[in-house]
């Protein structure tokens, strides 16, 4: 027993005495307490603020006195005049034990602190970022002792930081004189901090004590937009976030048509590696000039892509994978140099790929796959990433399988007769009265309710414009429900409906949701087409999930996480009505936004998390549906709406699905799943 005071952290709860005089911030170190310094502890950095407790913690066993830390001091009291400084905290470095004390780390103070996101996510983001800014105090150079003034600033690292085999480029060497001399010998440098197959490096140098932040960017290439975050590397805040449209699409609407044209055209993916490239940078130049500041302090940034546009980001000719087997020119995740891709941001910026998973499940599915956590699950999920190819993961704490789907692109608006993309103006939200048959629904920019009074008023600037990808699955559910469609997918006429909205169309029926021509306006109708494009698209999606569900053994999943752009309005309830999703509690059905960016983020602010991830992607599972015979057999059967052959009987306690049958044998109105019966049959 000593009479050293004793140190209590929180909230990670480690102790320990200390003798009287030395730094909390020494103290944290020799414990192992989260504690940040970018100054190491010269007062400038303000990182390792601390908030002391007093009085009694009987938790702790001790009683805190006034006095158990210094006086205020002088460097504190000029930080405070300066910058500001909460009242009760203190600087870690400058305040010194004196008695027993408990010792808050404030999450801001914390290096590895928890990044809050902005929904209950299935984990947090700790911060462990690639790069870090490390200010030192570097020997001047002595005639008697011959040594660089780089090797100077090495010895430094090593002795003020621990880094150990700091290397360095030639940019770095042409910069380094004046910035120590400028900076009277004490400089900022930011450290990539190396991983398995690079050293430590040093990425930057500023003269002095350096105040501002370094940047990293987590982007989601996908076949149609490029999204991208800009995180501050020090917070993990995002402080900007942008997208564009990827420029690619003049080559081709859909992946395979771009792996097409790359086929059909010499030097067609070099054409459209530098498309994207150049779009990566305007997007890059706008992101940076939206958070105000210079594109030159991105140090960082991790893609996550399909395997066709990682091909061709990377510069690889994407033909093998328009073909069975579907070979990747590489798995593995990429660590590799921004400028070996042509993206303008710092000159030393590394840019990390995540791993493809299989030829059709990429990178960005591996993004999911990090985001979502189904490895982690202890309850089995099945996680779909709904685009124009559906990503499914299906699994638990056991195992996790994968596989993608083609759903084509009618989920977006595209081949369906009133279809638009989820602009203002799109219809996005229907009802339809299940005895008059009438709908009310909502377009994109207005709260306002068709058959409310105000709805007029409230669309005057946008109109109504077409329906999009969420609307159109809202219709053709509701539709099901009110029993002006049937399970094979047939729209009724106006005699077997009772209502005048199903119109003839051809030698089909159309329901009409919205007659604007009166003024001038469009009208907008649901065809038995648009009908078929749904039914193949959600076919695809729910045979996907149903052949994984095969493969782990099981008929049920506990939970089904809706991830992407499109899963964030689809509504579990139609989505179920419509058999896209196998049958769950309505509640369980969530949506996760973006994860394949969410992904993207947390691998980039967390470098732990890409080892994770590489070694969860070689656990995963693949299974690929094209040599699955029993993929067409769910295909066929998931045609029917919700589906021909699987029960669902968690929905029918929610909803009653009318039975009704508009096939009245003759030509070829039958709906996709009808035809597709008759045909397996023949
Ligand atoms: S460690 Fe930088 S101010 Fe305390």
């Amino acid at each position: 027993m000593t009479d050293e005071p004793l140190v209590v952290f929180t909230p990670s709860g480690k102790r320990g005495r200390f003798p009287a005089g030395t730094p909390i911030l020494t103290a944290a170190r020799q414990l192992g307490v989260d504690l940040d310094s970018v100054c190491g502890g010269r007062g400038i950095c303000s990182k390792c603020q601390i908030t002391p407790s007093y009085g009694e913690f009987p938790k702790h066993g001790v009683t805190v006195q006034e006095g158990a830390l210094s006086e205020w001091n002088k460097v504190e009291q000029r930080y405070k005049d300066k910058r500001g400084l909460i009242d009760g905290r203190r600087l870690g470095c400058q305040a010194t034990v004196q008695g027993d004390v408990v010792i808050d780390v404030p999450p801001e103070s914390q290096v590895h602190r928890q990044v809050v996101r902005k929904r209950a996510e299935a984990r947090d983001i700790t911060m462990n970022p690639s790069t870090r800014l490390y200010y030192v105090e570097v020997e001047e150079p002595d005639m008697h002792k011959p040594t660089g003034d780089m090797e100077r600033l090495i010895e430094a690292l090593e002795a003020q930081w621990n880094l150990k085999g700091v290397k360095t480029d030639l940019h770095i060497l042409s910069v380094l004189q004046p910035a120590l001399r400028k900076g009277g010998w004490k400089v900022t440098v930011a450290v990539h901090l190396g991983d398995a197959n690079h050293p430590p490096k040093i990425m930057h140098i500023w003269p002095g004590f350096y105040e501002g932040s370094i940047y990293g960017l987590a982007v989601d290439l996908g076949s149609t937009t490029i999204a991208a975050h800009l995180c501050d590397l020090q917070s993990g805040e995002v402080v900007a976030s942008s997208g564009i449209m990827n420029p690619q699409i003049r080559f081709g609407e859909d992946l395979m048509s771009r792996v097409s044209y790359s086929m059909m055209n010499t030097g067609g993916d070099q054409e459209m590696t530098r498309a994207v490239r150049e779009g990566m940078n305007a997007l890059f130049t706008q992101i940076a000039s939206e958070a105000e500041i210079d594109k030159a302090l991105i140090v960082d940034a991790v893609f996550v892509c399909n395997p066709v546009m990682h091909h061709l980001f990377l510069g690889i000719d994407p033909f093998e994978l328009g073909q069975a087997p579907f070979a990747l020119a590489t798995s593995n995740s990429l660590a590799l140099r921004a400028a070996e891709l042509d993206l303008n941001i710092h000159p030393a910026a590394r840019v990390y790929l995540l791993p493809c998973i299989a030829g059709h499940v990429g990178a960005d599915a591996a993004a999911v796959a990090l985001s979502e956590a189904p490895d982690k699950s202890e309850d089995l999920v099945l996680v779909v990433d709904v685009g124009t190819n559906a990503e499914i993961l299906l699994g638990n704490k056991e195992k996790v399988l994968a596989c993608s789907s083609p759903t084509g692109p009618a989920f977006e608006g595209a081949q369906i007769s009133s279809g638009q993309r989820a602009a203002p103006g799109a219809i996005e939200r229907v009802e339809i009265n299940p005895e008059t048959k009438e709908p009310r629904f909502r377009v994109i920019g207005s709260d306002v309710w068709s058959d409310e009074n105000t709805f007029a008023e409230s669309i005057a600037t946008t109109g109504i414009t077409g329906i999009c990808g969420s609307g159109i699955i809202e219709a053709i559910a509701e539709m099901r429900l009110a029993g002006v469609l049937d399970a094979s997918g047939l729209i009724g006429s106006a005699e077997q409906t009772g209502s005048s909205r199903c119109i003839q169309d051809g030698r089909t029926n159309a329901y009409m949701l919205w007659d604007g021509s009166a003024e001038g306006g469009p009208t907008i109708t649901v065809t038995n087409p648009d009908i078929r494009a749904i039914q193949m698209a959600k076919a695809a999606l729910y045979s996907g999930a149903r052949l994984l569900m095969d493969k782990f053994g099981v008929d049920t999943v506990d939970r089904v996480v809706l991830a992407g752009a499109f899963g964030a309005h689809i509504s579990a309830k139609h989505a179920m009505v419509l058999g896209m999703i196998p049958d769950c509690v309505l509640e369980k059905v969530t949506s996760a936004g973006n994860a394949a960016g969410t992904g993207a983020r947390i691998a980039l602010l967390n470098t732990e998390a890409r080892s994770e991830i590489e070694e969860t992607v070689r656990r995963i599972e693949k299974i690929e549906t094209a040599v699955e015979p029993r993929f067409q057999e769910h295909f066929v059967n998931a045609s029917a709406i919700p589906n021909s052959a699987e029960p669902f009987p968690i929905l029918e306690t929610v909803v009653t699905l009318p039975q009704v049958n508009f096939n009245t044998g003759g030509g070829d109105s039958e709906g996709a799943g009808g035809g597709r019966r008759r045909r397996r049959r023949g």
